[in-house]
């Protein structure tokens, strides 16, 4: 069975993602430092799965510990999603971001060159797409001009990734452009647990549905669109975790050094929509009132797929009704998030 290295495993998309690499047959190892998520995520995958895995508290920009973690184990691929993604916090924080989402980079290329390993999946994000709204992005569209430092990490790792392929045509990277991942596992043991107030809109949704916020602001009504809000490409997280597999199984086949996908569904969703499906999953009205645009925002971001179809054979299995009711029961299960 190939090993994958997971770090960030134990956050949002790599906790659904080690789901899904088991439910393939492939052993996981996770390298995490809990910035960003809790102990508790490795009781619920023990659970949900049935399986024993490793699981190593490390700071992936720490170049000895992440080393002893592939000295201990042979790891055939990594995917790499460790790593700071508050767009406002990285606004206020700069340098922790690019040092921290870089620096991990750099500090993974490195374990990976001196052991040997060759096949490795980053978590970039449609965001590198910048401001354009020449909708659907492809992968050749441009990449644009990101508003935040988040963003550029992005950007700028894509880059790095492409100049390091360039020196070593032997290694087989995946970038994978995530839309808007969004939704929970169907046992409702883990999904999103962000700290303090939400700023994405799913996770706000539900804490407005659950009663721990009262009033959800939609930002912005008056925007091109068929109802005035904003659309967005929301998909499933347990669908982008699939994505993950696929990627993967794609590697060992790959001709190019570097090769990029969209993770999405191709649909764009109105936040008007957004709510009126959650009320419909959660069975009651969601309080909201309308206010003003959110700077950054822009009106329409949805993914062509037909290169992940074409080529990795990966197709999202949902809709924006189950991605509504997961969130709702990975809400009313845990209406505090995970505890330590
Ligand atoms: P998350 O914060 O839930 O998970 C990231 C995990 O990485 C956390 O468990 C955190 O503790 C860990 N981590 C952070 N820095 C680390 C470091 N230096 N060493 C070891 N562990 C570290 O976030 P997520 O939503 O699961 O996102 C995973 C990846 O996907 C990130 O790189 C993110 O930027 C990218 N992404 C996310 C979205 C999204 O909407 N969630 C969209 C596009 C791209
Ligand atoms: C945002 C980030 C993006 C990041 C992604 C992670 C910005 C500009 N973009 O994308 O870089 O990769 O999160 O998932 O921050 N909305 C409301 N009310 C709210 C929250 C959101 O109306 O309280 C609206 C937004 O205006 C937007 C839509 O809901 O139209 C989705 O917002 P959000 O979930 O924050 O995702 P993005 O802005 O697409």
């Amino acid at each position: 069975m190939p090993t994958i290295l997971v770090t960030g495993g134990n956050g949002y998309i790599g906790s659904h993602t080690v789901i899904s690499l088991f439910n393939s047959g492939y052993d996981v190892v996770i390298a995490d430092n809990l910035a960003n998520s809790k102990m508790e995520v490795q009781n619920r995958l023990k659970q949900i799965t049935g399986r024993e895995f490793k699981f190593y508290n490390v700071d992936c920009c720490d170049e000895a510990a992440l080393d002893k973690v592939f000295g201990e184990n042979r790891i055939d691929s990594v995917i790499h999603f460790a790593g700071l993604k508050a767009v406002g916090e990285s606004v206020r924080m700069p340098l922790e971001y690019y040092s921290n989402n870089i620096g991990s980079m750099i500090t993974v290329l490195k374990c990976m060159e001196k052991h040997g390993v060759k096949n490795l999946v980053f978590s970039s994000s449609a965001t590198v797409y910048g401001m354009s709204e020449d909708v659907p992005f492809t992968e050749a569209s441009p990449l644009g001009t990101c508003t935040n430092p988040y963003g550029w990490t992005k950007w700028m790792i894509e880059q790095i990734l492409r100049d390091y392929a360039v020196a070593h045509p032997d290694m087989r990277i995946c970038l994978l452009r995530y839309f808007n991942p969004v939704g929970a596992h169907e046992s409702g043991l883990i999904g999103e647990d962000p700290k303090g107030i939400p700023n994405n809109l799913f996770p706000y949704i539900s804490k407005v549905a659950g009663g721990t916020l009262e009033c959800l602001t939609v930002f912005g009504d008056d925007y091109d669109t068929p109802d005035g809000t904003c659309l967005r490409d929301y998909i499933h997280v347990c669908d982008l975790a699939d994505g993950h597999v696929k990627a993967i199984e794609y590697l060992a086949k790959a001709d190019e050094p570097v090769s990029v996908f969209n993770l999405g569904t191709g649909k764009g969703t109105s936040v008007k929509e957004a709510v009126a499906a959650f009320e419909k999953a959660c069975g009651h009205p969601i309080n909201h009132v309308f206010g003003a645009r959110r700077p950054g925002d822009i009106a329409v971001c949805y993914a062509s797929t037909e290169k992940a179809e074409r080529v990795l054979g990966f197709k999202a299995k949902y809709g924006i009704d189950e991605m509504c009711s997961s969130c709702w029961k990975w809400q009313t299960m845990n209406p505090e998030g995970l505890k330590d």
